[in-house]
């Protein structure tokens, strides 16, 4: 096998991971959405209900984003220095095994019951101490070849470097409710919960743009955009909004009014700023359009400009004061949560699996070329448009009718046609996003497979692949 294919293997394999925690966030979500019609019964009778299927939905969520970006930062250590040997493949290898174990273990408790209760962690604190492990092994690799200087370096390495040790630290607060001490004071309690999960979705988000920054400067052949000014903003505003957006969840708690304040003015700037980086990223890509076979990963790159500008503009609506009593614990808070992590999240990640699968593969993969894939991007987009639309109109109904009781306008029909509409709109975006990953696994099989038969592609499957194609990965 040589060097290339062997450095290959271990990002198809992390991809194998991401898109099968793709696929079972996507498979828990459209299980959790028949918990809103009347089939509920059927699927009580066996054995699932909300609480078995909402901590699946999202821990396999969280797992899509974080394996989405720890496959792109082996990209790029791979591309740094070469296939994994030695030392370095052994703790990948104890990596592989812990997580996969921890996620096989997570889905099984689940199912059977065993769930924790706590929002982000409804698993078994065992299995998050194999995540831990797992994560311990791959900060050793990535510094191993890293290091700790940052002088010089891109801004996607100052957020990976943030980003490990993060995860690390608030994935631990996550489970010091297992201590005694801090499960008995319950406002303690949520007050460190709030501020892990925050630090824990700013650790992710730091991971996904400094994914989306690298694949960016891979695809226009130029990494000047991540050593500009606004780049290292958008690193300097995430890492504070890392420790201020706990904010957000903690209006109940008896807290000074400045918190708030403090979070929604960072978040504010830090999605302002990453709605600029995308557009200037957008802009720099129209003055060289892409090749055919990074037409996917162009496509997916646009719609996370899209998604951006529109989550900031539904932020900013959620935070005038009036609005945000209205919607507080309502379906928009979801689609909210939901959008910003299929619409920023997801649509880096898929840009990113999409990226790596024509590098692996090879840019003739029809999984690479094939039109209906960029045709998939554009009914994404539209779907979730419709989807997200469905979850904020439920929300504003029961806003409203809290707030101004009888005198609320008479959305009773919508409601009752809520479940059926978002079944049939989120299945159908399900149906499209498994489709895709489904094409992208065949490709990471394949690119697999070549690896370790050391041969080129056959005919039917496209040319072969030149090294230089591939040795990005
Ligand atoms: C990659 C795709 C997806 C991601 C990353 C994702 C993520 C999430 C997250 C983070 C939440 C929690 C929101 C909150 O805090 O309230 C959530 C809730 C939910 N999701 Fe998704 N989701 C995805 C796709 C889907 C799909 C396709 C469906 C339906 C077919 C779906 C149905 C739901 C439902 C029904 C809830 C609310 C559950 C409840 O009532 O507690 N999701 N999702």
């Amino acid at each position: 096998m040589n060097a290339i294919g062997q450095g290959g293997r271990s990002v198809a394999i992390l991809a194998l991971m991401a898109l099968g925690a793709c696929a079972l966030t996507l498979l828990g979500g459209m299980a959790a959405s028949i918990v809103y019609t009347s089939w509920e019964p059927s699927l009580r009778s066996s054995g699932l209900t909300l609480q078995h299927l909402r901590p699946i939905h999202e821990s396999f969520a969280f797992a899509w984003v974080f394996l989405g970006g720890v496959t792109v930062v082996h990209a790029w250590l791979i591309s740094l220095g070469g296939p994994f040997c030695g030392a370095e493949r052994m703790r990948f290898r104890a990596m592989i095994a812990l997580w996969l174990t921890a996620g096989a273990g997570i889905i099984v408790s689940l199912l059977a019951g065993r769930f924790t209760g706590r929002e982000y962690a409804g698993y078994h604190p065992a299995f998050g101490a194999m995540i831990l492990t797992g994560w311990a092994l791959f900060a050793w690799n990535f510094f191993a070849r890293a290091g700790f200087s940052l002088r010089g370096k891109p801004v996607y390495v100052w957020m990976w470097t943030a980003a490990i040790p993060l995860f690390a630290i608030t994935f631990l607060e996550a489970n010091a409710y297992t201590l005694e001490w801090i499960s008995r004071r319950p406002l303690r309690d949520i007050a460190i919960q709030w501020k892990a999960n925050g630090v824990m979705v700013g650790s992710f988000n730091l991971l996904a743009y400094g994914s989306m920054m690298w694949i960016a400067g891979k695809m226009r052949g130029n990494d000047s955009y991540a050593h500009s000014t606004t780049g290292f903003l958008l690193f300097a505003v995430g890492i504070i909004n890392t420790f201020t957006n706990y904010g957000h969840h903690t209006f109940h708690l008896p807290q000074t009014a400045w918190v708030h304040w403090v979070s929604f003015l960072v978040s504010m700037i830090e999605v302002i700023l990453l709605a600029k980086v995308t557009i200037d990223l957008w802009n720099l890509r129209r003055k060289a359009p892409p090749a055919p076979d990074l037409a996917v990963p162009a496509r997916f790159a646009s719609s996370v400009t899209l998604w951006t500008c529109l989550m900031l503009a539904s932020a900013i609506a959620m935070s005038v004061p009036p609005v945000n009593s209205l919607i507080h614990g309502t379906h928009i808070v979801t689609a909210h949560a939901m959008g910003t992590m299929i619409g920023i999240d997801s649509m880096i990640l898929w840009c990113a699996m999409s990226w790596a699968a024509r590098q692996l593969a090879g840019p003739a993969h029809a999984a690479v070329r094939d039109p209906w894939m960029r045709r998939a991007v554009t009914a994404l987009d539209h779907l979730l448009i419709v989807f997200l639309t469905l979850f904020a109109i439920r929300g504003a109904s029961a806003g409203l009718a809290r707030q101004l009781g009888p005198s609320a306008p008479d959305l009773s029909r919508f409601v009752a046609a809520f479940p059926a509409l978002m079944v049939a709109v989120g299945f159908t975006f399900a149906s499209v996003a498994l489709w895709m990953v489904a094409r992208w696994m065949g490709a990471f099989v394949r690119a697999l497979r070549t690896a370790d038969a050391e041969a080129p592609p056959t005919a039917s499957e496209g040319t072969p692949v030149p090294d230089s194609d591939r040795v990005a990965v």
